[in-house]
């Protein structure tokens, strides 16, 4: 049988990526064509390693490719490049997308989301860091389990740079660092602001697909402070499914979607969407009233990314720094499906849009 390199890249190009709904020809996701004898390799290059469709696109590829080949040898090969659509800002060259993880109240599991969303992401294969910008609690070095660890300081060309500590395949700047953990220092918005900054300028992250940032509760100066030094991928909201819970993530959302921040909001977690005991993880209690991720997702418009369930193991996970995402069972998926639905949505955005801008005004 006799075919050419166009009459492959022809038949890929029949083949969509159902996220994008557009081909992976004109999205240029298939690379390094080789036609041997009775032979045909391609690499097909993913958005994310945390891709859900990995064996949906194979499968296509596969099937368009043999009505050109026949019983031909076919080789696929499936790799992945995360996509960005930042400006390109001497601040962070090498950081492809910042996340920004907010809620409207306190203690609805902003913290627990990002560490195994994290978790999850670099699991998956992923380059990922956290910024944990909470001055309320900055929880994140109990999660991972480093609280008495200090991120080393090295000078560079006259000029101090930290170093993110590592866990867990996860890079950690925390505002919890700078402070010792029994210490009772009141962070003034001012000071955690200028944390902030330095984490994000002066900080040496490297090469990152994702950057999550752990934000306060509610809308603060910090949030101003993100956005306004450094162009934001998309934000997205945890809440928990009660009215009052909800009432407050609504202005979370608000606040990213103003046309003057123009944060695009890549989802809804609702986390404690219902209680589960761990033996009988068919039994759903829903204690904070049901639907309520849903009904708020619909209503804005957005994404739900996933429902994370009331287990004890999570509380005991985060407390005792080992994220519940690395052990296995129904829990560890929860958060990896949030994790592959996260990266999903980023890739949309940056298919759809252009780069989100750095906020330009004072408050
Ligand atoms: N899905 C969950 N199941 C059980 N405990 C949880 C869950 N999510 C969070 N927690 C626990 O609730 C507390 C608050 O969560 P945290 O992530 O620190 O919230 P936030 O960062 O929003 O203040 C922590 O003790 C955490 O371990
Ligand atoms: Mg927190």
């Amino acid at each position: 049988m006799k075919y050419s390199q166009e009459d492959i890249l022809k038949a890929l190009g029949t083949v969509q990526d159902p996220d994008l709904k557009r081909d992976l020809v004109s999205l240029n996701m298939i690379k390094d064509i080789q036609i041997g004898d009775k032979k045909v390799s391609f690499t097909v290059v993913l958005t994310t390693p945390a891709c859900p469709l990995k064996e949906k696109i194979r499968q296509d590829c596969e099937d368009a490719v043999t009505k050109v080949i026949g019983d031909d040898e076919l080789q696929i090969k499936m790799t992945s490049s995360v996509t960005s659509v930042r400006d390109h800002t001497p601040i962070l060259p090498g950081v492809k997308n910042i996340i920004a993880v907010a809620s409207g109240k306190g203690g609805v599991g902003k913290s627990t989301v990002t560490s195994n969303l994290a978790v999850a992401l670099a699991k998956a294969g992923a380059k990922v860091g956290i910024i944990d910008a909470d001055i309320f609690g900055p929880s994140i070095p109990v999660m991972f389990n480093c609280e008495r660890e200090q991120p080393e300081v090295k000078v560079k060309d006259g000029k101090n740079f930290i170093i993110p500590l590592e866990q867990y395949g996860v890079k950690l700047l925390s505002i919890g660092f700078l402070t010792p953990a029994d210490s009772a220092i009141v962070w003034r918005g001012p000071m955690a602001s200028s944390a902030l900054k330095q984490f994000l300028t002066d900080a040496q992250w490297g090469d990152l697909d994702y950057l999550l940032v752990d934000l306060p509760p509610g809308t603060s100066d910090i949030h101003l402070t993100l956005v306004q030094t450094v162009p934001v991928t998309g934000a997205i909201i945890v809440t928990t499914p009660q009215k009052v819970a909800l009432a407050d993530a609504i202005k979370g959302l608000a606040m990213f979607k103003q046309p003057s921040i123009n944060v695009p909001v890549l989802g809804v977690v609702e986390n404690m969407a219902y209680f589960t005991p761990e033996e009988l993880p068919d039994n759903k209690y829903y204690l904070f009233g049901k639907g309520g991720g849903q009904n708020l997702a619909e209503k804005y418009d957005v994404p739900l990314l996933g429902q994370i369930p009331l287990v004890q193991s999570i509380r005991e996970s985060g407390d005792s720094g080992l994220p519940a995402v690395l052990k296995d069972g129904a829990t560890a998926k929860a958060f990896t499906d949030l994790a592959e639905n996260l990266a999903r949505q980023v890739a949309i955005r940056n298919a759809k849009f252009e780069s989100t801008k750095r906020v330009e005004f004072q408050v």
